[in-house]
């Protein structure tokens, strides 16, 4: 797969993807001191998945306006499409956009879908916007995100989902949150299997009822969770060189090759690339090198990931022909 092949991309956190001299430059602008979250080398700096969690905050404090969050919207569109990607998904958080208040939220997301439309037209990449809980600031927070996401679904807001420290609470805990954002129309993911063993995708499954599972990739641990996960179509969001980077697998051992091979639907996707050194193309290469992939496969894996898009059908067709085409 080169770096201009079509690909789909259903998880990457905004704030996440921001380049690292875009929020030095956001924090020039508003004399912020951030300096503390770089290495000398101007790369975001952390030791684990818990300090990078603290890293994001700091890097995400200097956003501020929703004028702000359309500048990085058509910094993070541009450097997708450079990467190829034709349809992306993107998380967003009313914690960061606002503050979980409708109205300002509200302004946000249309600064956000303005950059979506400008990129879209420049670059030729779709963006569908999932709007995300944050697992450690708590379920009552849960619950006025999930007002946010009810009150802004639509065709572009086509998602809901959850985030965060996954050691804490429980996905039973933001049940209401995912009724209300089901009830609202939206389609329903939760990151899980990440930091969290293979009960804890069984809970986000039985507990909030989601079609996607962001990373999921510990079900490794339970085959006979693999082989459900497998007959009941669950797709997984897999991010490679984000398991990588936080030390949980090396490239070689990472398990997305024996999921496929057992019949889980699973994708590709970078999760917060400049965080973890790491494009679409790079994922690319380094799961070519690991497994022996081949332009089959990465094609058969973006059409995964296009089938179980949070679109509209009409946009779904497209993306598919899209790829076919290229093939
Ligand atoms: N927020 C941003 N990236 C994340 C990840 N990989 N897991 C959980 N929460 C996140
Ligand atoms: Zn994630």
């Amino acid at each position: 797969m080169s770096k201009t092949s079509p690909k789909v991309e259903l998880h990457l956190h905004l704030e996440g993807a921001a380049p690292p001299a875009f929020i030095r430059g956001m924090a020039r602008e508003k004399h912020a001191d951030i300096a503390g979250i770089f290495d000398e080398a101007g790369h975001y700096s952390y030791t684990d998945f818990w300090h990078f969690l603290k890293v994001y905050d700091a890097a995400t404090s200097v956003l501020r306006t929703p004028e702000d969050y359309h500048r990085l919207t058509l910094a993070v569109l541009e450097e997708s499409a450079a990467n190829g990607v034709i349809y992306s998904e993107c998380f967003l958080s009313p914690d960061f956009c606002g503050g979980r208040d409708v109205s300002a939220w509200r302004d946000y997301l249309n600064a956000i879908r303005e950059a979506a439309e400008i990129a879209e037209k420049r670059d030729g990449i779709t963006l569908r916007a999932i709007v995300t809980a944050v697992r450690h600031i708590g379920p009552e927070a849960a619950r006025e995100t999930a007002l946010c996401a009810a009150e802004t679904a639509g065709d572009f807001l086509t998602g809901f989902g959850l985030a965060g420290d996954e050691k804490l609470h429980k996905p039973k805990d933001f049940a209401w949150a995912f009724d209300a954002a089901r009830e609202a129309g939206l389609r329903l993911t939760a990151h899980a299997g990440e930091w969290g063993g293979p009960e804890s995708v069984r809970d986000a499954l039985a507990d909030l009822k989601v079609e996607r599972i962001g990373h999921g990739v510990r079900a490794i641990e339970d085959l006979a969770l693999v082989d459900e996960l497998a007959e009941q179509g669950v797709v997984l969001e897999v991010c490679p060189g984000s398991n990588v980077a936080l030390g949980l697998y090396k490239w070689r051992e990472h398990p997305i090759a024996e999921l496929d091979r057992r019949g889980v639907k699973v994708t590709i996707s970078t999760d917060d690339p400049p965080f973890f050194h790491t494009t679409m193309t790079r994922e690319h290469e380094r799961l070519a090198e690991a497994f022996d992939w081949d332009e089959g496969q990465f094609l058969r894996l973006h059409k995964v990931a296009a089938e179980a898009a949070f679109c509209d059908e009409a946009t779904r067709a497209r993306i598919l022909k899209q790829l076919e085409t290229a093939a």
